[in-house]
């Protein structure tokens, strides 16, 4: 297959990218766009200060910039994301103990009726666990409503939208040896034993030098998968986008049957958060770069 989602699907998994919806009327970007990927995650445009500036207030016109448009042209949409620390509008940040846990609830019920029925994964919890070797979970007026909040989230979300996949995502949890990664199995784990609903975990997987891909990634996925959760990885992107690791983390996705597809935190370089790096699979100017062709030949069997 000639295509990045073409050559996905010949295993049933699919290849997604960002789109932010103020780039789309860029025709190099929307052409690549439309033509590699078959996925889709809005990159800012269905976060909890994008979709509900004011309380009780939803907007849902940039969202369904980005939702329309991946429909219009074929693709499945991940939702991001529904309860998190960052991007939260003002009036959620004011809040706190049971005023928030009530807002994110409220939240979530919101915009996952807003879509009920029409996006594949949810994004429920993003980021929850902190970094470095304590294993804790991240401090975040989130967290201090109690401990809970998570199962909660994911609760709400269940009776929301029976129809979508529930993920928890998270970064710097791709390598097996990191607590980050423990602490986020280690609660998978306790939500499958007490039938908290969950189906599925998005690994980030922005690969940097600080914290850099390993090949024990795919025992990481392997492991979760075990636990009877389907894996995704969800805003790939390497710094200087060496083609050899591109090739690996597509293999180390293909070798684990419940990884559902990967996603590239954005199209060119230049649509980057973090553009600097260089880490995506086109250049500037919208042409291939040799991580592109390392990908579609891992995609393509070879
Ligand atoms: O839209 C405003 C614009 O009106 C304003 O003039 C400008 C001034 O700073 O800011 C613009 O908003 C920015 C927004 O991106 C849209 O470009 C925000 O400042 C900026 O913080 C925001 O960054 C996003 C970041 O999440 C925020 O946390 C990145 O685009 C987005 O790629 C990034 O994505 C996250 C995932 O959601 C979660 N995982 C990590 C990943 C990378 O940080």
């Amino acid at each position: 297959e000639s295509t990045l989602g073409a050559a996905a699907a010949q295993s049933g998994r699919y290849f997604g990218t960002a789109i932010a919806a103020n780039r789309l009327s860029d025709s190099t970007y929307a052409t690549i766009a439309a033509r590699e990927f078959d996925s889709v995650t809005a990159e800012n445009e269905m976060k909890i200060d994008a979709t509900q500036p004011q309380r009780g207030q939803f907007n849902f016109t940039a969202a369904d910039r980005v939702y329309n448009w991946a429909v219009q042209n074929g693709k499945q949409v991940r939702g991001h994301t529904l309860a998190w620390h960052s991007q939260q509008p003002g009036w959620m940040q004011s809040l706190s103990g049971s005023a928030l846990r009530q807002a994110m609830i409220d939240h979530i019920n919101g915009v996952m009726s807003h879509y009920k029925g029409r996006i594949a994964q949810w994004d429920v919890v993003n980021e929850a666990f902190a970094d470095g070797s304590s294993g804790a979970r991240r401090d975040s007026n989130l967290q201090r409503t109690g401990n809970d909040w998570i199962e909660v989230a994911f609760r709400t979300a269940r009776a929301a939208d029976p129809s979508a996949k529930l993920c928890y995502n998270d970064y710097n949890v791709e390598d097996w040896t990191w607590a980050k990664t423990q602490a986020m199995y280690a609660m998978v784990r306790d939500f499958k034993q007490r039938g908290v609903p969950i189906d599925c975990v998005g690994f980030q997987s922005h690969f940097n030098s600080g914290s850099p891909y390993n090949s024990n990634f795919r025992t990481t996925l392997q492991n979760f998968a075990a636990l009877g959760v389907d894996v995704a990885i969800t805003e790939l992107d390497i710094q200087g986008a060496p083609a050899s690791t591109y090739a690996n983390v597509v293999n180390d996705c293909l070798a684990v049957s419940r990884c559902l597809g990967i996603t590239v935190w954005g199209v060119r370089d230049s649509d980057s958060w973090r553009s600097e790096h260089t880490p995506l699979l086109f250049n500037n100017d919208g042409s291939k770069k040799p991580a592109y062709t390392a990908v579609l030949n891992a995609l393509n069997g070879g």
